[in-house]
């Protein structure tokens, strides 16, 4: 073992890292940034929010995954596995040893979550419960969890809001997984001192790769704000709705702490080695956000000039259960994690632009000449499966 610089601490030596959700957005680009740090990754998805195949009912193709794997140029293990099914789950764990896990898979669409709580309950919580019971029955227990700023319910004028916020008061389904997972983590830390756990509390991400290789493809009707608005000014979609502009703020419109994905990206290397260099760090949150407000109109503005495009906007009411306001105290991330979010509002919008324009379909195009050969799993069918409520699914913040 090597001695933390300054410190008597031995400095663990990690290599191999099992993140779960990785073909989705969040959890492709943490994935490039972990396999430029030098990390394995072993990576599992269900394709239930991100386009992949399963071919063979056995080997599997998710384009994310293989972009990262080109833009690299190294190897990602990847294995199709749903977290319910935990036969599956511990055989592919155990394959290696596996020195810390990063937690993304989750069902993640607000609205949806009101309509089908049963299964948001099911997928995020009993998978989350699998892989720790899976992660234990491995003497494995450092983990760092995909958390929301959601967790915080509606901040008032508690801006920007630290870590010391009281958590809880959320007002929807999706927001409560994470809430309730924060919560069971600290009982299952409190129970079992092995347990070394990073919360990390996500903001807004957008953006891609600057390479425009990877990005987000939204495979449910539930878009965000930066989706939508990059489909409006491709003209997938006519026009960008802003809900709601009467708020008391800037402009009228809503104000959020949009982080570049490779920012956040960048956060996740900088918790593990944090764990690394403290064996007993116990339990943490830290907020991953850049710690500036920006309304809607200065958004779709700042995407408007950027990309040379002129978006048609539809002004209207406000959206059931959205807050005013919301955005970071990140100074704990930097104390501790040494970590600061450094790109701007304008690359978020250039990158995400450069991803879009690139791929105007996502991923689609990659694996759709192997349909119906093999078995889709593609947006539509997992939507379809939902009805059947025998999903689980991936990628969320
Ligand atoms: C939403 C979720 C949050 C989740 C986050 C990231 C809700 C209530 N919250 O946050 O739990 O962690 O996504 O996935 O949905 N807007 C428009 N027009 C649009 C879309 C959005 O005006 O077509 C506005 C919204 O009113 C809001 C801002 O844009 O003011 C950002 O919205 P969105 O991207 O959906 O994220 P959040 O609502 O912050």
């Amino acid at each position: 073992m090597d001695r933390v610089e300054g410190t008597s601490e031995p400095h663990r030596e990690w290599k191999t890292i099992f993140v779960t959700g990785g073909a989705g957005y969040i959890g492709s680009h943490c994935i490039l940034t972990l396999l430029e740090a030098g990390y394995t990754v072993v990576t599992v998805d269900n394709f239930t929010n991100a386009v992949g195949i399963v071919k063979d009912g056995h080997s599997c193709v998710a384009p994310s995954i293989q972009r990262v794997e080109q833009i690299t140029g190294k190897k990602v293990i990847f294995h199709h596995c749903d977290l319910l099914d935990k036969k599956k789950l511990s055989e592919v764990f155990a394959e290696q040893k596996i020195d810390c896990v990063i937690h993304f898979a989750a069902m993640k669409a607000v609205g949806e979550s009101m309509q089908v709580p049963f299964l948001y309950y099911k997928n995020n919580i009993m998978g989350t419960i699998n892989l720790l019971e899976v992660m234990a029955e491995n003497n494995c227990h450092e983990f760092v969890f995909s958390s929301s700023c959601t967790v915080y319910g509606d901040p008032g004028d508690a801006l920007p809001i630290t870590e010391e916020h009281p958590t809880g008061g959320v007002t929807n389904v999706y927001g409560r997984t994470k809430f309730f997972i924060e919560e069971m983590l600290k009982d299952i830390y409190n129970a079992d001192k092995r347990w070394n756990i990073v919360l990390l509390r996500y903001f807004n991400p957008v953006g891609a790769h600057p390479s425009g290789i990877i990005g987000e493809d939204p495979t449910k009707p539930f878009a965000n704000l930066m989706p939508y608005m990059a489909q409006v000014a491709i003209g997938t979609k006519p026009s960008l709705t802003i809900f709601g502009t009467d708020y008391e703020t800037e402009d009228g419109t809503g104000v959020r702490d949009y982080i570049h994905i490779m920012d956040l990206a960048e956060g996740h290397v900088a918790a593990l080695s944090k764990l690394k260099r403290e064996p007993s760090l116990g339990l943490k949150a830290y907020n991953l956000g850049t710690g500036k407000g920006v309304t809607v109109l200065q958004l779709v503005h700042t995407f408007e000039r950027v990309t040379g495009t002129t978006l048609t906007l539809d002004l209207k009411d406000r959206r059931e259960g959205d807050i005013v306001a919301m955005y970071a105290d990140p100074s704990l991330a930097e104390k501790e994690l040494g970590w600061t979010a450094k790109r701007s509002i304008e690359e978020m919008c250039r990158d995400f632009w450069k991803w879009q324009t690139q791929n105007p379909t996502g991923y689609r195009g990659d694996v759709s000449h192997m349909i119906p050969a093999a078995k889709s799993n593609l947006s539509e069918s997992a939507t379809v499966s939902l009805t059947n409520g025998n999903h689980s699914a991936v990628n969320g913040h």
